[in-house]
């Protein structure tokens, strides 16, 4: 099975020291760390990674469409901004599912739109840590075609 990739946008490499009261205080290695574990009690194999840049997310999804079985994403701030992780999502056929940390319908106006959930499988939203670990189940139940 080709691994599920798990991508994190803008900001999510200063997980635990930024706005710990918003995003709680694990670090992405910390996240990370937990996505391989429960990766391992599941028997999924699984590819994380970060950036920075909105063109470098943009090619990782580019490269999911041969190279993944399933995507999981916390697009940061790119959730409310970006038509072109939009278009590289509507480009892949494999499952895509949004994380976010926090609840983003609880927060500011412009955080309320996402320009990725009208085109993924489905969105976790406000679980901290936990919403990457229900996507990682999530994502498991449909890539081995489980049926509830
Ligand atoms: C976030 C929510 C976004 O609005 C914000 O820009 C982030 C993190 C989350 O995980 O809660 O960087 O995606």
């Amino acid at each position: 099975m080709k691994p599920i990739l798990v991508l994190n946008g803008p900001n999510l490499n200063l997980l635990g020291k930024r706005q710990p009261e918003i995003y709680g205080s694990a670090t992405l290695d910390d996240v990370n760390e937990a996505i391989a574990r429960l990766a391992g009690e599941l028997n999924v194999s699984v590819d994380c990674r970060q950036s920075n840049h909105e063109g470098q997310l943009v090619d990782w999804l580019h490269e999911a469409r041969e190279g993944a079985s399933a995507v999981i994403i916390n697009a940061g701030a790119y959730t409310h901004t970006s038509i072109a992780l939009r278009d590289a999502v509507l480009a892949l056929s494999v499952p895509v599912i949004e994380v976010h940390l926090s609840n983003i319908y609880a927060r500011d106006e412009f955080r309320k739109h996402s320009y990725l959930s009208g085109v993924v499988h489905g969105t976790i939203a406000g679980f901290g840590v936990q919403s990457y670990l229900l996507a990682l189940r999530a994502t498991q139940l449909l890539v081995s075609g489980s049926k509830p």
